[in-house]
């Protein structure tokens, strides 16, 4: 045996029973602006004071939600006096899309297609995140997701299992080099609950959760991800958190994971709500059993009960890996922080930097007729920048961050000013009032996250002033969307309509003739049929974090070109959801397109869909060799030309079909991409290989994975309604 696991053998053998438990307990800690919360069912004003008997009898093993380095140094001392082996305590935390310097949104970094820039990104957030004391966090979140209604598509790469796979590999190096342990969550499922509706049950068929929904996971913990988070919901009729089958069977048996599991928010204690246990105790002991090892819990864990469960050796299990993972992180060691350089860490400028790069390769050009993009600068007199979201600091942020730095954060508005200077009058105003959810968000008991209108806002005068203010403009720029407490966690919504009377002042600002550009703060696809119609020039710049405004006016005004890709499909409207390029066919060709007599049966968008500043011409398919056994990999190579004026960047896509085998196929598949800049002019040869992983599915009949002997359609371009085609045969054994 090792030094370190002789370490770890001769703690977990000093331990007692209660103390073992206690290694396998997270609690929250929080103290919150006000008393009691009903929103949190617990009563803020004691939780802390639970939390720290618990630390101080060596009864939490782990801790969430602290962030400041000084009360985390606190906490840790507290929590290595009060157990008898001085066993530090394990800090874990949300950091999903940064710390301090906030990120675009992960639906925007997947946008960006761009696995370079998604891993610094994690990795700055990790570097920010271990400065302050924090060991481990709970992203990133690798649900596939294809119904927009659900609020927390906004945390995943979207709705593609091969994208999602990739950035989820990404996101997990980029943390782990940072210095924290990533935790891909949540094991699995969670994406597809019914009708959208946040917690709501996924009932998936064998041959999606294989072939769609576990992909991104797998390539997780092939990436080494240290932890997985459970899922709240039932999968398929049995809790995810209880399932033995994904815990233990898929995760451990099949792919081989080492590293310790974690259930989400007292979803170990909600076992007894499924109606999966009759008890507390039963709860916790099922829970263990189906393969989670430290249970989160808000308050009142119920991990309590696993001394007298009688599941000792499984016990002991489990707290091995959680001391392993304190262990590598060289808590035994150094279990303090040092405050000072947490500081340093935290306004490192490299890290702004960093997120203004991010930002800028996220943004989705969705339409530019006549070039209005770039904007000339030079030749603007004057610039209307209009809507509630241009000038809104928490916004411009996106959900699920918390440590954020306001003042340092850049509006569109501000950007936009910093970018143009004296030289050009910009003239804000905010047109709408913002529109409040229907009901309170949980979040908005962090304070400073529900937006807020003026004091004395009368809409109808403001209405006016921004017609006014567009008519008066050589160009309106309309930044419209959805406040970031209306997506996210137990943010799911029935419509996907702009709020409010966004899409009227945009049909307002269209009217008064101006050139208008929309620029979309979302992390959703949003209803846009008028103004994919109307408006000449649409830049989704989803919520584009610290740096956003910057960003977008590096765009705006052509100092940079955009080349982010959606990583969805765009549906017209909330009633063709689920959308989603991976489908089947049936019935004949001529009915593929006819699914509603009221609307379309097309997206707005086709996955993979956005423009540059460039012009891209694709050509040279050819794939080597052009017939292949059924474990030979083949090359396909194809010709991308900038045609057009400008420098930009490209995200060159590679989509497959199986013609025919033993199960349906998709229509349209993706297996490779690659982001390229281009100069006018210039070409560029990019080869992709297709080898067995990227043609195997799972199929349900056989339940293994299984490769075909078929004719494959391919299709190289710049998104799924790429046009440039061949084919290539795998032959029989
Ligand atoms: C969410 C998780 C999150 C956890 C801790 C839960 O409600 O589902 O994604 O990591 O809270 O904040």
């Amino acid at each position: 045996m090792t030094h370190e696991g002789e370490r770890v053998e001769a703690l977990l053998a000093g331990l007692t029973p209660q103390e073992k438990a206690g290694q396998l307990t997270q609690y929250f800690y929080f103290t919150l602006p006000g008393e009691a919360d009903p929103a949190l069912g617990v009563d803020a004003g004691e939780q802390p004071r639970e939390v720290e008997a618990a630390l101080a009898r060596g009864g939490a093993g782990a801790l969430l939600f602290v962030t400041d380095p000084a009360e985390i140094n606190r906490l840790q001392r507290l929590g290595i006096e009060g157990n008898r082996l001085g066993v530090p305590v394990l800090f874990g935390f949300d950091v999903i899309h940064g710390l301090r310097t906030i990120f675009p949104v992960p639906i925007a970094m997947a946008a960006s297609w761009d696995l370079e820039t998604i891993e610094r990104g994690q990795a700055v957030a990790g570097r920010e995140a271990r400065a302050v004391g924090i060991h481990w966090t709970f992203a990133p979140m690798v649900d596939i997701a294809r119904d927009p209604r659900w609020g927390r598509i906004i945390e995943g790469a979207g709705e593609d299992p091969f994208l999602g796979a990739a950035v989820a590999a990404a996101q997990v190096r980029g943390f782990q080099s940072g210095g924290i342990i990533a935790g891909p969550k949540h094991f699995a499922g969670y994406g597809a609950a019914l009708g959208g509706r946040d917690y709501d049950e996924a009932n998936i068929s064998e041959y999606e959760l294989w072939n769609t929904y576990l992909p991104p996971f797998r390539a997780a913990v092939e990436a080494g991800a240290g932890n997985i988070m459970t899922a709240y919901m039932d999968l398929n009729g049995v809790p995810a958190s209880g399932s033995h089958w994904l815990l233990t069977k898929v995760l451990r048996d099949t792919w081989g994971f080492e590293g310790f599991v974690v259930s989400d928010a007292n979803a170990v204690k909600n076992l007894e709500t499924h109606g999966f246990a009759a008890t507390p105790a039963e709860a916790a002991s099922r829970g263990l059993l189906a393969g989670v090892d430290l249970e989160m819990a808000v308050s009142e864990p119920v991990y309590v009960h696993l001394p007298a469960a009688g599941i000792d050796d499984a016990v002991d299990v489990s707290v091995r890996r959680v001391l392993a993972a304190k262990q590598r992180l060289g808590l035994f060691d150094e279990p303090y922080v040092d405050e000072d350089r947490a500081r340093e860490v935290l306004a490192d400028p490299a890290h702004r930097e960093a997120a203004r790069v991010a930002a800028r390769r996220s943004a989705v050009l969705l339409r530019n007729e006549g070039d209005l993009l770039p904007l000339d600068a030079g030749a603007l007199g004057s610039i209307a920048v209009l809507g509630p979201l241009a000038d809104s600091k928490r916004d411009t942020l996106g959900p699920w961050v918390f440590d954020f730095d306001l003042d340092e954060t850049v509006t569109v508005l501000e950007g936009i000013r910093r970018a143009v200077g004296d030289g050009v009058r910009v003239e804000h105003a905010r047109g709408v009032a913002v529109s409040q959810r229907t009901y309170p968000s949980m979040f908005d008991m962090f304070g400073g996250n529900r937006p807020e209108d003026p004091a004395g806002f009368d809409e109808e005068a403001e209405f006016a002033r921004a017609v006014e203010v567009a008519a008066a403009a050589d160009v309106a720029v309309v930044v419209a969307g959805e406040h970031q407490n209306m997506i996210g966690e137990a943010a799911s919504r029935s419509s996907l309509e702009l709020p409010g009377r966004q899409l009227e002042l945009i049909q307002a600002v269209v009217a008064t003739g101006t050139p208008t550009v929309l620029l979309v703060m979302n992390g959703r696809p949003l209803d846009l049929r008028w103004p994919a119609g109307h408006v000449p020039a649409i830049l989704d710049i989803w919520y584009p974090g610290s740096q956003g405004g910057h960003a977008v006016a590096d765009l705006l005004f052509g100092a940079h070109a955009p080349g982010g890709k959606l990583p969805f499909t765009w549906p017209r409207t909330v009633g063709q959801v689920p959308m989603f390029l991976g489908h089947t066919r049936s019935h004949e060709p001529q009915h593929q397109f006819k699914r509603y007599w009221d609307e379309e049966s097309t997206p707005l968008f086709p996955f993979g869909h956005g423009l540059g500043y460039g012009r891209f011409t694709y050509d040279g398919l050819t794939v080597e060799p052009a017939t292949a056994g059924p474990d030979d990999t083949v090359t396909v190579s194809v010709d991308v030309t900038n045609t057009g004026q400008r420098t930009s960047p490209e995200v060159v896509q590679l989509y497959l079909h199986q013609r025919h085998g033993r199960a349906s196929r998709p229509v349209r598949e993706l297996k490779g991409f690659e982001r390229i800049e281009l100069n006018p002019g210039e070409t560029r040869r990019v080869s992709f290989t297709v080898g067995p992983r990227q043609r195997q599915y799972w199929h349900p009949a056989v339940r293994d994975w299984v490769l075909d002997a078929a004719t494959f359609d391919v299709w190289a371009g710049g998104s799924s309604s790429a046009t440039l085609t061949t084919t290539f045969e795998i032959r029989e054994p």
